[in-house]
This record gives structure tokens, C-alpha cells and sequence, in this order.
């Protein structure tokens, strides 16, 4: 290449590179618009309901309900307990919390065993992960279901990567309660909690883990005792402790309530529905499954919830919004697309 024309090539090449980038930043830009189809990375639809993230050095792990296949209505179901095959737990990861990567199924179903919990016959719901500084571990809990609802256990399973493979070590009932919805939660201190709807999900539960996250410790309290709390997420803020939960009513939508608690353990105080604008009524049409701090931005938290399609489970979306924190007040204002603070 003559230099007049290497001096050109290299001009052009800057040029681009620079209007590349910035093209690249506007695209990085991503809004989040809830209840639309989010696709990861590959371009394929992110399939991680019922789910939670998990920060671990710099990265944000996505574990949800993989749902494929078609939704049937066993012909026993005297309630509308619509399922799809068990296929796992599914693991996406993210710096951002907008670009998602599939990493995978991170714990996968049981196909060659009937009886093993994980079978796809069976129903996994909810599952969370947590990092246990002490032994290395990375700890899932999920609801472990039979297609009738009535088994009602806390199935763990452990891995040393967060991109898994998990090992399954079995269900249980905790502390020898029913445990359906549920979630995780460690505190500053490093003690973990597990809160589940128990008693017919009359009751909610919160029952301290022992020091290694698998089983429970024995210590736990009875909460929100007949008032029928689902789906619970929970979050700290200024010392506080919030708890967001859904009415009981399957896969259709009702109206969420946040609570507040000086002690993890309780007692809790509603303070009522939090969700304002369109349809918070009936939380935007759709149930809470985690609430995520975006680290390093104080005040920023993002509600998640799942807008189930009860009769084409596998096509339920995600409804993710930014928390207010005004005046002392917590709210969660509806939002058709919204992009997180730089
Ligand atoms: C909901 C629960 C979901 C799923 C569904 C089944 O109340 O939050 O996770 O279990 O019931 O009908």
C-alpha cells in the first residue's frame, strides 16, 4: 500500500472505530421494558421465571424456572395447577443486568428416574442461589413439587461454580413444615434465611439456616399467620428488612403488599400495597420473585416479578421496575421502559 493511501485507510479505520464505539454505547443503552420478550445474547428469549440473581465478583447470575414445552391441565386437577415439564434451573449472567448470557442448565431434570425429584414429571418452582464465603459453596434451594402440589418440600442442591453443574442433595420439609413459594436471603452478618409459605400457604415461614447454608438451623418464626403470603422477596434497606409478597391466588395476578421488620426474624408490620400507576392493583399483572440491589447505586433496587401466561407457561414474561425510596416511602411505580442510572 503506497503511504498516501496506508494514511488514508488508517483515517477511515479511526473513524469508524470511533463511530463504532459510539454507536456500540447507544446500543449498550438498553432499555428494560416490561412484560416484552427478553432475548439474551444469542437472541433466543430468556427463559428464567420464578427466579433470583445472585452477585458474585462483579457478575450477576440469573437462576429461574427453565419452562419449555407445552402447559397441560392434568385431567385429575380440580384447580387450575397448569405445568410444563420439569427442565431445570437455567443460569444466565451479566455485568449490566440488561445483556444476558445463557450459561446453561445448571441443574438439570432427572429423566430416567420416575421417583427422583427432579423427574420431569414432577415440579420445580422458585429456585434462588446463594454464596456461602465460608465453604466456597454455592447453594440452591428451589420448590420441589410433586404435579399435584401436595408434596410441598425444599429440595437443595450445591455447586463450587456458579455456572454450576449443581448437585442435587434431596427435599425435605423444613422444620417439618409444608414449604411451597420461596426465597433466599443472606444478611451483612453471613447467616441466611429461608422464607416459605407454609401451612397450606396459610403461613409464612422464616427459618435460619445452619452455618453452611443446607439445612435449616431449627431456629425459625411463624409469620403473617392465615394471611395467605406468596412469593416472597426480600431486601434490605438502611437497616431495615422489606418483604414483598403476592396474595394466593395460582398463577393469576393480585395485589402485592411490602412489609417492614426491625429483626429478620420478625415481627413484621405491613405497610401495604407498594405498586402505583397502571394496574398496580393487581401488581401490573403480575406476582413479585426477587428484589436485586444494583450494587455500587445506593437507593436502586429492581423489583422483579413474573407476568405468568398460565396457558402457555413457557411464554410468561418478566416485569422488572426500579424501586422509589421518597420521603421515607417505598413505591414501585409502574414504568412501560425504563434504563438503568449510568
Ligand atoms: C402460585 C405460585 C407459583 C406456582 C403457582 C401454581 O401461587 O406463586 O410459583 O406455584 O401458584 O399454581
Amino acid at each position: 500500500m503506497k503511504k498516501k493511501n496506508l494514511i488514508g485507510f488508517m483515517l477511515a479505520a479511526l473513524l469508524g472505530v470511533v463511530f463504532g464505539v459510539e454507536s456500540c454505547e447507544q446500543k449498550a443503552e438498553k432499555t428494560i421494558v416490561p412484560g416484552a420478550v427478553w432475548n439474551d445474547t444469542d437472541g433466543n428469549p430468556i427463559n428464567a421465571h420464578g427466579g433470583g440473581l445472585l452477585y458474585h465478583e462483579g457478575v450477576y447470575y440469573w437462576y429461574g424456572e427453565y419452562k419449555q414445552g407445552e402447559t397441560v391441565l392434568p385431567s385429575w386437577a380440580t384447580w387450575e395447577c397448569y405445568r410444563t415439564d420439569v427442565t431445570g434451573v437455567s443460569c444466565y449472567s451479566s455485568t449490566d443486568l440488561v445483556n444476558w448470557t445463557f450459561r446453561g442448565i445448571v441443574l438439570p431434570a432427572v429423566k430416567d428416574d420416575p421417583d427422583h425429584d427432579l423427574h420431569p414429571s414432577k415440579v420445580l418452582e422458585r429456585p434462588k442461589v446463594i454464596y456461602n464465603k465460608h465453604t466456597g459453596k454455592f447453594v440452591m434451594w428451589a420448590h420441589v413439587e410433586s404435579a399435584d402440589y401436595s408434596k410441598a418440600c425444599a429440595g437443595v442442591a450445591v455447586s463450587d461454580s456458579p455456572t454450576g453443574i449443581f448437585s442435587y442433595l434431596g427435599s425435605f420439609r423444613p422444620n417439618d413444615a409444608m414449604s411451597r413459594d420461596q426465597t433466599l436471603f443472606v444478611d451483612d452478618d453471613g447467616l441466611a434465611y429461608h422464607f416459605y409459605s407454609s401451612e397450606n400457604n396459610e403461613t409464612l415461614y422464616i427459618s435460619q439456616l445452619t452455618d453452611d447454608y443446607l439445612r435449616p438451623s431449627g431456629h425459625y418464626t411463624r409469620n403473617f399467620i392465615k394471611e395467605s403470603r406468596e412469593a416472597p422477596a426480600v431486601f434490605k434497606h438502611e437497616g431495615k428488612y422489606y418483604l414483598l409478597t403476592s396474595g394466593c391466588t395460582g398463577w393469576d395476578p393480585n395485589q402485592a403488599e411490602l412489609a417492614v421488620a426491625d429483626s429478620i426474624m420478625g415481627p413484621w408490620t405491613t405497610i401495604g400495597n407498594p405498586c402505583t400507576g397502571d394496574d398496580a392493583s393487581n401488581t401490573f399483572h403480575a406476582q413479585s420473585t426477587y428484589v436485586q440491589p444494583v450494587v455500587g447505586k445506593p437507593n436502586c433496587y429492581i423489583a422483579m416479578f413474573d407476568r405468568w401466561n398460565k396457558t402457555d407457561l413457557a411464554d410468561s414474561r418478566y416485569v422488572w421496575l426500579p424501586m422509589s425510596f421518597v420521603d421515607g416511602k417505598i413505591t414501585i411505580p409502574w414504568q412501560a421502559e425504563w434504563s438503568l442510572p449510568k
